[in-house]
């Protein structure tokens, strides 16, 4: 009776509970992609059109002189594909670094040259990790127009850009870069203007949203995620200053040769005095110090153990004379044996070698520094933030781990309109990609659960489940009791109430004891691999222990050897 209304109940729940646990996922977060709507003067989706607009560069590298030759070239692959993890939007697509452990160079032209001259600079794109990133660059650069027409396919580490942002890791070392080039107005040189401290990159699978705004006040701002990572000044912030110091040391003027920087000096007049004595020693003996009462001047400190004794076998002609074992003498427990000597004590009179005291050199003309003239290359620039003309976006990388996707790139002016962007796009992709997450977190600590504690009723349906929507035949498979269950339940309600309450019930009866049996046997496993730890624990609780074992197990032996003997 008590078995007819478990099972009755067991079947009602687990009907109610896996059709409503697979429909409850199924029906969250489906958004196909959308192309924006949004203008600006880059922006790249990497939709259908995409290569009409990048190109792959297989251009030699040109810092580089390694021996192996394969890395003398771009020849790292590119894709344009959806996610392979944390998948969000269908249909949307990225750009995708292919080949680990190689460079990657790929580039698009502007439609139009941007110059930034008196605007708002912003900056923005997604980098998805999924591939984790141990070390290589996931930065993009804004090329420089130059005088000859940009050529994407000559592409490489030495074309001139204006800005280099982006994450960038290897090992300890993570940063977002936020680098310029900035042109000195009057040697005509560019220098590599560097944050002097970048934040760090997200490592993460999930997508990253990267902003950087540039204003015409020369303030800058990097978000991550739309959270502000960092701000600053383009011309505080960065190393080498934008601006070379007004005055520099004058080269020509060179520290005289009488210059005296010494400020202290001992003292010329000053003499030995006649009762300073150099030898009188540190250490004298204590005359005031008397040998103690209970001194034993004649008592040696170790005497022959009294209770050893020859053992019956000593052969003295094999093996020599017999000598009892030394032990401490018991007598000296005060260290009160032996010739007495005086303790030594400090002696009142020891002086030292005598040194003239020190005194203010009156020669002394203070620290010598070379004379201020004023920086023959000395310029002001007081608006860095208005950059070069820009010709193109570019991805030139080295990275050992591939799987770096690109995705929603914004080029532009406008502050607002990159945040459109953004909540069209990212904030979307984020909600999804969070939904998954959770739920491997989520079976994280399920797994944890399995393996400290036997998951409950519920839990083990509730993975079912999961695993039913991904892969039906894996999940029958792994689970048969439930696949057969949920089978039964789902696609013949009708049947399963008749399971309730006919005969056949015998075969439902023995899943249930299969699904005690299994549950015991984990608990059993549980147990045993406890009581295995705890073996490994003791025996690794000290060496001590187990030295103390051996010896004793070696005497044992020796003792029935004896005995064998005897
Ligand atoms: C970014 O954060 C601000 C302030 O917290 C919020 O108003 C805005 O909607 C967020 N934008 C996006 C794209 O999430």
């Amino acid at each position: 009776m008590k078995q007819r209304v478990f099972t009755k109940v067991f079947c009602i729940l687990a009907s109610l509970l896996v059709p409503a646990l697979a429909e409850e996922d199924a029906s969250k977060n489906v958004v196909t992609f959308k192309p924006t709507e949004i203008k600006a003067p880059f922006i790249e989706q990497f939709t259908s059109s995409w290569d009409s607009r990048w190109e792959v560069s297989h251009s030699k590298k040109i810092s580089e002189s390694e021996n192996d030759e394969n890395l003398l070239q771009y020849n790292g692959k590119w894709a344009v594909e959806e996610p392979s993890v944390y998948k969000n939007i269908i249909g949307d697509k990225g750009l995708v670094v292919k080949s680990a452990a190689a460079h990657h160079a790929i580039s698009a032209k502007f439609p139009e040259v941007i110059d930034n001259e008196g605007k708002t600079l912003v900056v923005q794109y997604e980098v998805k990790l999924q591939n984790n990133l141990e070390c290589g660059g996931a930065y993009l650069k804004l090329i420089k127009k130059q005088d000859e027409e940009y050529d994407p396919k000559n592409y490489n580490d030495k074309t001139p850009y204006v800005i280099m942002f982006g994450p960038d890791r290897c090992g300890s070392t993570n940063r977002v870069h936020f680098i310029f080039r900035h042109k000195n107005p009057i040697t005509g040189e560019y220098e590599e203007k560097h944050l002097e401290t970048p934040p760090q990159a997200k490592i993460e699978k999930t997508t990253v949203l990267y902003t950087l705004i540039v204003r015409p006040d020369n303030t800058f701002e990097i978000k991550i995620n739309n959270k502000t990572a960092t701000t600053g000044n383009l011309l505080e912030s960065f190393k080498p200053s934008v601006n070379p110091p007004k005055e520099i040391d004058d080269p020509e003027d060179k520290k005289p040769e009488d210059w005296v920087d010494i400020a202290k000096i001992p003292d010329p007049e000053a003499t030995k005095p006649e009762d300073w004595d150099e030898d009188a020693p540190e250490m004298i003996p204590d005359e005031d110090a008397v040998k103690p009462d209970d001194w034993l001047d004649d008592e040696p400190e170790m005497i022959n153990d009294p209770d050893a004794v020859k053992p019956e076998d000593w052969d003295d002609e094999e093996d020599g004379e017999w000598v009892p074992v030394q032990i401490p003498n018991p007598k000296c427990e005060n260290n009160n044996c032996g010739e007495w000597t005086r303790p030594m004590k400090k002696n009142p009179e020891f002086k030292g070698k005598w040194k003239a005291p020190y005194i203010d050199n009156p020669d002394y003309k203070g620290p010598w520094a070379p004379r201020k003239i004023p920086n023959p290359n000395y310029y002001e620039d007081n608006e860095p933030h208005n950059f070069e003309p820009m010709t193109a976006i570019g991805f030139e990388l080295w990275t050992m781990q591939n799987q770096i996707m690109f995705d929603n790139i914004y080029v532009g002016h406008s502050e607002a309109d990159a945040e459109e962007f953004a909540k069209q796009t990212w904030v979307v992709k984020n909600k999804i990609e969070m939904i998954e997450f959770e739920k491997e977190a989520a079976k994280e600590k399920e797994e944890m659960l399995k393996n400290n504690g036997e998951p409950g009723l519920k839990e083990k349906i509730a993975v079912f489940a999961e695993e039913f929507k991904k892969d039906p035949i894996t999940a029958f498979k792994k689970n048969p009791i439930f696949g057969t269950l949920g089978f039964i339940l789902c696609a013949f309600p009708f049947a399963s109430l008749l399971l309730v309450n006919r005969p056949k019930r015998k075969g439902l009866q023995q899943t249930i004891d299969e699904l005690r049996e299994k549950k015991q046997e984990g608990e059993e496993e549980e147990k045993e691999t406890e009581a295995l730890e705890t073996e490994n624990v003791e025996e690794n609780v000290t060496s001590e222990n187990l030295k103390q074992r051996t010896k004793a197990e070696g005497e044992e032996e020796k003792e029935e050897e004896k005995k064998d003997e005897e």
